[in-house]
């Protein structure tokens, strides 16, 4: 092997375990963020104030069995993934207009990076 190219593996191995280590920092930080939805979003499948929020990347907005969501829930038609959640957290009178979720958003970039990679931890 020439030294070149395993100085290129090198390399490549420490970004890949940097951005592993990023996204770690991310979820922990998440999981504070996180805290501001717990009164209302479990995470265990049992639903409370707000549907649980586990399994909640890929579930379609609004039909979670059991739990009686607004109307403009139901009808908004969103497929949750980091990006729609992402927009919704953000603004969620703005993404789903009529939501009844009694939050006004977070406008911090990073606080919802991070909060969704925390989402996405909770299969
Ligand atoms: C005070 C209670 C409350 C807080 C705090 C709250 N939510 Fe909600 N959330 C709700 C309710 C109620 C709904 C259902 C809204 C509707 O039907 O219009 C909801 C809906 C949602 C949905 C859509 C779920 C689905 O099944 O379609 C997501 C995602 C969500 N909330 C995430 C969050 C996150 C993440 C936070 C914290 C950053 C948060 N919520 C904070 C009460 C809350």
């Amino acid at each position: 092997m020439s030294k070149l190219f395993r100085q290129a593996i090198a390399i490549f191995a420490s970004f890949a375990l940097n951005a592993g280590a990023v996204l770690a920092q991310n979820i922990e930080s998440g999981k504070a963020v996180f805290a501001q939805c717990a009164a209302c979003h479990s995470t265990d499948g049992a639903s409370g104030a707000g549907p649980t929020l586990k399994g909640i990347i890929g579930r379609k907005a609004g039909t979670l069995e059991g739990f009686r969501y607004s109307r403009a829930m139901k009808s908004a038609g969103t497929a949750w993934d980091a990006e729609s959640l992402s927009a919704f957290l953000t603004a969620p009178q703005k993404a789903v207009p009529g939501n009844v979720m009694p939050f006004p958003g977070i406008p911090d970039a990073k606080q919802i990076a991070d909060v969704v990679a925390y989402l996405r931890t909770l299969k």
